[in-house]
């Protein structure tokens, strides 16, 4: 064989590796409304940008006949390119290859990637569709699985990990997404569960489908699995790309700085009069936060989970920043086992990576009940308590309205190393409620008073004292709790300022080994 042989037969490898299982297979793929692992990284990655590793890696199994069948890269395509310039390790698993199943070749191919990804600090993405752990391989499959797992955690606070799930994803296989950072799912082409549908009916005699066991939707709203729901593979592209905007590529750099237009000093006059004057009406938290934002911006994770509270990227002044809110318009903006939990991950993860955190609250409280108390809203509260205490990134709160009981000490109070803490006018800030609070002082006195209406004057009246008292912000500012009582439509100058003024900020816990956090 002469050069230019060597230099055609390279060329027939790479056109046959690129076929992946064939036409036909492809085809098929295309017919679910599904691309190929190839077109996704094309198209999730700056044009041109791909560096593929390992294309000619083929499986080394010898069981049951698939000793004969092998196919150029065994079913994950892996490598490198770049999103908006910034370098990014990728995987995708190829449906059209054994049915995306993985073997220890297979496995050993996205370990070479994140281990790449962990020593240049760059994020990495993995976008998942497969039927799981090769069963012709056995324990060498496995073993492959609880390699990639191993990564995951080692990677876990170092370098953004991202799944994307846009196929099947069943068995231990989901353990890989749900240790990274954000998960996305597509509607109706993807679905996650630990055992399907027909294990589900052998063992329980529940009859599910698919949808109904672990689809996009379920996820997205009911197990809060998935941080983000995409109509199809093209925007759940588009959103990861955009994601990964607010991101810095590791936990040693910060997210890009990004050029606003936007002026800081921005009035937003709405803002005076969004706070409804009836103490007991919801009013939308997000029209806040779109308001106050960078060009009124605000990427929404987990957007149909608990909605109770409100987690998102946006920016000030170009710096990206997490926004925790309360969210009154859905159950008052009680603070919940979901909400805790949805919460508290997010706010570890701008922890971990540098990213402030601005925190908006009108919380009436934790939810009370059996269901909450036997799900262990103790230990879920407890989280996200946790995550802000332990944060060390610059954390700016503004009370909008309610801060009552324990929830005003978890929402990212001055207790919890709140940096700068601002209330609106409109803050009330007390160990509970008036109603409450009344039923609990008054209640010998109340119970004394014979006459109906004597005794409806009389709650009223000590309502209103109570009121009179703590229903405002100016009991904390007294006492230094709350740096300053802002007027709500200069909120957006106030914040980029306090930001500012933080950047430089440093804290360090106590060392050890790791924290023990309430799980
Ligand atoms: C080997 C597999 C495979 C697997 C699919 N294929 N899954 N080959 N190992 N796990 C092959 C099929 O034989 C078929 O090959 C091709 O891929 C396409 O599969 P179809 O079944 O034709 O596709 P579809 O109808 O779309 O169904 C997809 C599917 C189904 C729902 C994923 O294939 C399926 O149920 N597969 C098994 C899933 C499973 O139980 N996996 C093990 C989970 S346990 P041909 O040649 O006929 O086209 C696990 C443990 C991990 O993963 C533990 C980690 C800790």
């Amino acid at each position: 064989m002469n050069n230019q042989d060597k230099i055609e037969k390279l060329i027939n490898l790479r056109v046959e590796a690129k076929l992946g299982g064939g036409e036909k297979r492809i085809e098929a793929q295309h017919t679910k409304g599904k691309m190929t692992a190839r077109e996704r990284i094309t198209l999730m990655l700056d044009e041109g940008s791909f560096e593929e590793y390992d294309m000619f890696v083929t499986h080394r199994c010898d069981n049951f006949g698939i000793e004969k069948t092998k196919f150029l890269g065994d079913g994950v395509v892996t490598g490198q390119g770049t999103i908006d310039g910034r370098v990014v390790y990728i995987y995708a698993q190829d449906f059209t290859v054994f049915g995306g199943s993985l073997s220890e070749t297979y496995a050993l191919k996205i370990c070479k990637v994140m281990d790449m990804a962990m020593k240049v600090g760059a994020p990495v993405i993995g976008i998942n569709d497969s039927g799981g752990a090769r069963i012709q391989e056995g324990v060498t499959a496995l073993a492959g699985y609880a390699e990639i797992f191993q990564r995951n955690i080692m990677a876990s606070g170092v370098i953004p990990q991202i799944s994307a799930v846009f196929g099947p994803c069943a068995g231990g296989a989901v353990y890989s997404p749900a240790l990274t950072d954000f998960i996305l799912m597509t509607k109706d082409t993807s679905y996650m569960f630990v055992t399907g549908p027909k294990v589900v009916k052998t063992v329980t005699g529940e009859v599910v489908t698919d949808e109904q066991l672990g689809g996009a939707s379920v996820h997205g709203s009911k197990s809060g699995v998935t941080h983000f729901v995409a109509e199809n593979e093209e925007e759940g592209i588009l959103l990861i790309r955009k994601l990964l905007s607010y991101l810095p590529q590791n936990n040693l750099e910060d997210a890009p700085l990004v050029p606003c237009k936007d002026p800081i000093n921005r009035l937003e006059d709405s803002l005076n009069t969004v706070i409804p004057e009836n103490p007991n009406k919801p009013y939308d938290v997000k029209d806040v936060i779109h308001s106050i934002v960078d060009e009124n911006e605000f990427f929404e994770v987990h957007r149909n989970y608990a909605q109770n509270i409100v987690i998102g990227f946006a920016r000030f002044d170009g710096a990206s920043t997490g926004i925790v809110a309360n969210q009154p318009n859905y159950l008052a903006g009680v603070l919940d086992i979901n909400a805790s939990r949805k919460a508290a991950r997010f706010v570890r993860f701008c922890d971990a990576f540098n990213i402030p955190i601005v925190t908006f609250v009108d919380v009436p409280g934790f939810l009370p009940g059996t269901t909450q108390e036997y799900g262990g809203i103790i230990t879920h509260g407890a989280k996200l308590l946790y995550a802000y205490g332990e944060a060390t990134v610059p954390k700016v709160t503004i009370i909008l309205r309610k801060a009552y009981g324990g929830a005003y000490c978890v929402m990212s109070s001055k207790h919890l190393r709140g940096d700068v803490n601002y209330s609106w006018p409109s803050g009330e800030i007390a160990v509970m409620g008036p109603k409450g609070a009344i039923e609990v002082l008054q209640s010998k006195k109340i119970a004394a008073i014979e006459d109906d209406a004597e005794r409806e004057a009389f709650i009223a009246k000590a309502e209103a004292d109570y009121k009179d008292k703590f229903a405002n912000p100016y009991n904390a500012a007294r006492y230094g709790y709350i740096d300053d009582i802002i007027e709500p439509r200069n909120t957006r100058f106030r914040i980029i300022r306090a930001l500012q003024s933080l950047t430089t900020k440093k804290v360090l816990n106590l060392p050890k080994k790791h924290s023990n956090l309430p799980l």
